[in-house]
């Protein structure tokens, strides 16, 4: 048995599903670019038959993905087969990962089914699959409390109908390590044709054992795991990609396992997805939070000057974090902000330097030192391409005071119009939101989140402020980023603005498509 694990990454799916808001396109395509670069063989892109926008959005994955499978999922239902194989038909390389519950409870309370029937729905969408592809992959939802017989019944049934892949979902996050590598040392021992598939298991995290129940697997014989940067996912989240990577990364020599993961990439890519989903990541959590690395008490300190690995057993550099001190400050020429981002792990290609600089050296005149996160935080903004959006921020003026009724006046570029109003408000990010609604004409859009944070320290910070507002039934997220706090909540506002234009293209151009096919 090879000793590769293949890491198959669910955060634009599993993760996407349990957000406040949901992604739009570009945001997925960005983590997607991501999770290719930081080496994953497979991302889950989404749930084609969910949405106009999901639909859109696996097909955009798919168009320029090159260097991973790029999966669909559907229920065991031929119209969602078919939904995947349509927008998943311009990959390279294209799973369709089909599933349907195995628990009796999910059967029986769920399903409204008999064990029987539910086995030939099964084989119909294994069967169903192969006709887009060879690479099919079968789940059995809630196989950490599927009756042993039963999941054994199932995983032979789905390989003989070409399953190249089963999956074994502890989908509650129910079991423990030991039982749950048992589940897969019987599936092993049990299933006749069981070397005719790739095994792969998908656990959650409700009991704080995913990672632990998916190594116990991986030692039993699974060679694929599901996973989500920073571990996100429903309910209290899936295994996390970075721990798992870690993990067999730092206990090569005695795990025997290897990925195809880069893991230099991992901070970044972990800063990406908790930004674009709004989904702090906690400061002690294992590799990516920012306690991570850093050193408290004294003893310790002492002892990781004297030797690093007296208390760190990989290092900060091996996932991606660079502790480096450049001066950068406005007489930094571009080459050293090209120099720093290399450092950084960002590729030329990433950015428009001329665009970063100019931004930089604005950000520079106000703060004085720019460090690291404020770099990443400009090119973050940078790869959003604002300049494409339809909405941009033309002008600000807000007042506020003690004595005075807030005030502020927008100017907005909308398409090929400058739209300028005023209005007041019960402070200054108010009333500035109230002179975009007046620019919208409309006012279909609620706010209900927003949050400010400081990027970086001190009290010349980057104010940061995340906005989820509610839009024809649907959370939008947005995010922006300024010196100054208004204009980081009108951008943020803008942001969600610009999303929620994307969404109602897509929708439109969906509706437009049924009406010429009759539907
Ligand atoms: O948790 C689960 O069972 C799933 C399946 C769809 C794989 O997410
Ligand atoms: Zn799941």
């Amino acid at each position: 048995m090879t000793n590769q694990v293949k890491i198959f990454d669910t955060t634009l799916r599993d993760g996407e599903q349990a957000l406040p808001a949901s992604l739009s396109a570009k945001e997925k395509l960005q983590i997607a670019l991501a999770l290719e670069r930081l080496g994953v063989d497979i991302i889950e892109a989404g749930f084609p038959v969910s949405s106009p926008g999901d639909f859109h959005s696996v097909q955009m994955i798919a168009r320029e993905i090159k260097n991973a499978t790029i999966c669909g999922l559907a229920r065991a239902l031929k119209p969602d087969i078919d939904a995947c194989g349509e927008a998943l038909k311009v990959a390279d390389h294209f799973r369709i990962h089909t599933f349907i519950a195995t628990s009796e409870i999910h059967v029986g309370a769920k399903l409204k089914k008999s064990q029987d029937e539910v086995v030939e729905m099964a084989v119909a969408a294994v069967k169903h699959a192969r006709r887009y592809t060879d690479d099919v992959e079968f789940s059995c939802e809630d196989a950490g409390r599927t009756h042993i017989d039963y999941l054994c019944r199932m995983v032979e049934a789905a390989i003989d109908a070409g399953a190249t892949t089963v999956n074994i979902p502890d989908t509650v996050g129910y079991t423990i390590p030991s039982e749950f590598g048992g589940i897969i040392a019987q599936l092993f021992n049990r299933v006749p044709n069981i070397d005719k598939a790739t095994i792969s298991v998908h656990c959650h995290n409700d009991l704080g054992l995913a990672v632990a129940n998916s190594l116990a697997a991986i030692e039993q014989g699974a060679r694929q795991v599901e996973c989500t940067i920073n571990g996100i996912g429903e309910r209290a989240g899936n295994s996390s990609l970075e721990e798992i990577a870690m993990i067999l990364q730092t206990r090569q020599a005695m795990l025997g396992f290897e990925t195809n993961i880069r893991s230099q990439e991992i901070s970044r890519t972990s800063k990406l997805v908790s930004q674009l989903c709004n989904m702090p990541v906690q400061a002690n959590k294992a590799i990516v939070g920012a306690n991570a690395f850093s050193h408290s008490s004294g003893i310790h300190q002492d002892g990781v000057l004297k030797a690093q690995n007296t208390y760190e057993i990989m290092t900060p550099e091996s996932v991606g974090i660079n502790k480096n001190n450049l001066n950068l400050t406005s007489r930094s020429g571009r080459h050293v902000i090209k120099h720093r981002l290399t450092e950084l792990g960002y590729k030329t290609e990433d950015y428009d330097l001329e665009a970063v600089y100019s931004a930089f050296l604005q950000l520079a005149d106000k703060k004085g030192q720019v460090y690291d996160y404020d770099l990443e935080a400009l090119l973050f903004f940078d790869q959003q391409k604002h300049d494409e959006a339809r909405y941009k921020l033309l002008y600000l003026q807000a007042n506020s005071g003690r004595e005075i009724i807030p005030s502020a006046t927008v100017r907005l570029q909308v398409g090929d119009e400058a739209i300028t109003k005023t209005a007041i408000g019960n402070g200054p990010v108010d009333a500035a939101y109230n002179a975009i609604m007046n620019i919208l004409g409309h006012n279909d859009l609620e706010i209900v989140d927003f949050k400010l944070d400081s990027k970086g320290e001190g009290a010349d910070a980057l104010a940061q402020v995340s906005v989820i507002a509610e839009y024809n039934g649907r959370r939008f997220h947005g995010i922006g980023l300024a010196t100054d706090i208004v204009e980081a909540g009108v951008k943020a506002l803008i942001y969600v603005i610009n999303n929620t234009y994307v969404a109602d293209q897509i929708d439109q151009q969906k509706h437009l498509q049924e009406r010429v096919a009759g539907v």
